[in-house]
């Protein structure tokens, strides 16, 4: 088969901004805070830890190096590198699935991103100006049940995010980064500040750091590897992709702590943006999703220029969404465009347009379709909307599963001199404790939890 030949990363910096870039989203800013107010605090963040070190960083290598090896996008990277195997057709279908995954979680990821776009407009025309909660939580109820308004900034966030990719990857997706990432750093670090002068610090610290045991239950392992796994962008073939652009004179064990690091250190931080202004003011720290759509645009419009700070909260949240939506969005059109079935244009408009179509059905799936449910399953929720659907199915399962499938691809299929070369560990005990990790604990450990996710209690 000929391949066209892809454009790479400028340099290992490059794909390190670009790779924080997708790593660093709404599962960080939006998700993680009201995550960890649902768990519990401190056990659930140690728990959290725990999982990066030992599964994160070894699975983001692994994703790497499947990618860099023959810098290939997914499909073909499985197949030629399971070649002679007899388990290469269900190798080419790993790379298949892990290609729809990242499709699946745009399906809600846009709506999401769209409702960030819409707030940060809502806020500049002072529509969130002199509200109580019951009546922000009117504007987000309102909001959801609006077909248009959903569609509408669903829509811009998919068209900004297809504009960048169409330009492909240094036009595109660096230029995009270059400029998003250091403004969402910068906004971050004000937001602290901010909080910091406002009290509630210490609250946070002993919340965030004080690890009541009692806490961790099953459910709370399967939801921290799923928030980890989520936030670090692993089995969706985003970091496949991205590593396959990624020069080969760079270290890919020092580029994947390098986004596990800085990944880590923003949902942190975002705890530290987040939670000050909630115990300050009182107010319940486990209200779910609620947590910043509906309690923090309340206690913006009570603090000293909280209007301005709502406005750069909402922008921060907005720039993380859209470097991860171009993260999401960048397999299935490099995908078609090596394989020489569209040009990156006309992929990025295909791709886009299919997505649109799929982003509507989630959208309308709050209001108009809610009643249309789908069946799961297993008997813990008997059905979900589509939304909920996706994220279920792509979020949660698929991202194990495909996460499942390269560690044991790298563990067991791929031989291990190539792993020993790309890695550039040498024979070390590094390598070896890697490989240890890759081969026996992801199957058996992310093998047990796919196990007690379909078994349903992953639960709703
Ligand atoms: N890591 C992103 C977040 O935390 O919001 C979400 C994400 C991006 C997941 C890219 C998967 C992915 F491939």
């Amino acid at each position: 088969m000929t391949h066209v030949t892809q454009e790479k990363w400028s340099s290992g910096t490059a794909f390190l901004l670009a790779a924080i870039g997708s790593a660093v989203g709404l599962g960080n800013i939006y998700r993680f805070p009201y995550v960890v107010g649902e768990n519990g605090g401190g056990a659930f963040v140690l728990l959290y830890l725990g999982i990066v070190l030992l599964f994160g960083i070894p699975l983001v290598m692994t994703e790497l190096t499947i990618g860099r090896r023959r810098q290939l996008p997914p499909i073909t990277a499985f197949t030629e590198l399971s070649e002679g195997k007899k388990s290469q057709p269900f190798w080419k279908f790993v790379g298949f699935s892990s290609i729809l995954t990242p499709l699946g979680i745009l399906g809600f990821y846009f709506v999401i991103a769209g409702w960030t776009l819409n707030y940060v407009y809502s806020i500049i025309t002072g529509q969130l100006n002199n509200l109580v909660e019951g009546q922000t939580l009117a504007v987000f109820t309102e909001m959801q049940q609006s077909p248009a308004t959903l569609i509408f900034w669903m829509t811009l966030s998919l068209l900004i995010t297809a504009f960048i990719i169409s330009r492909g990857i240094k036009a595109g997706l660096e230029k995009a980064v270059n400029i998003l990432m250091p403004m969402l750093f910068a906004i971050l670090v004000i937001l602290v500040i901010y909080s910091a002068f406002n009290g509630g610090m210490v609250e946070t610290f002993e919340f965030m750091f004080t690890p009541d045991f009692s806490k961790i239950t099953g459910r709370t392992v399967l939801e921290a590897t799923g928030q980890a796994f989520f936030s670090l962008s692993l089995g969706s073939a985003t970091m496949l992709v991205y590593g396959s652009y990624l020069p080969k004179d760079t270290s890919i064990p020092k580029l994947a702590c390098g986004v596990a690091f800085a990944d880590t250190f923003v949902a942190l931080i975002a705890g530290f943006a987040v939670f000050p202004i909630i115990f300050n003011n009182g107010l319940e720290i486990d209200s779910g999703p609620n947590l910043v759509f509906v309690t923090l645009p309340v206690i913006f419009d009570q603090m000293p220029l909280g209007q301005a700070f709502g406005i750069l909260f909402f922008l921060l949240l907005a720039f993380a969404a859209i470097t991860s939506t171009i993260s999401l969005f960048e397999p299935a059109v490099s995908n078609l465009e090596e394989r020489g079935i569209f040009s990156r244009k006309k992929a990025s408009v295909v791709v886009g347009f299919g997505l649109w179509c799929l982003a509507c059905l989630s959208a309308l799936s709050m209001n108009v379709l809610s009643d249309l449910r789908v069946l799961t399953f297993n008997d813990t929720v008997a059905s979900k909307n589509i939304m909920d659907l996706l994220e279920y199915m792509s979020a949660n399962a698929m991202m194990l599963i495909n996460s499942l499938f390269a560690g044991i691809f790298l563990g067991w299929i791929l031989n291990r001199k190539e792993a020993l070369e790309e890695l550039g560990l040498g024979d070390s005990i590094l390598f070896k404790f890697w490989r240890a990790i890759i081969k026996y604990i992801v199957p058996v450990v992310v093998g047990y939890l796919i196990y007690a996710f379909f078994t349903g209690q992953m639960g709703g």
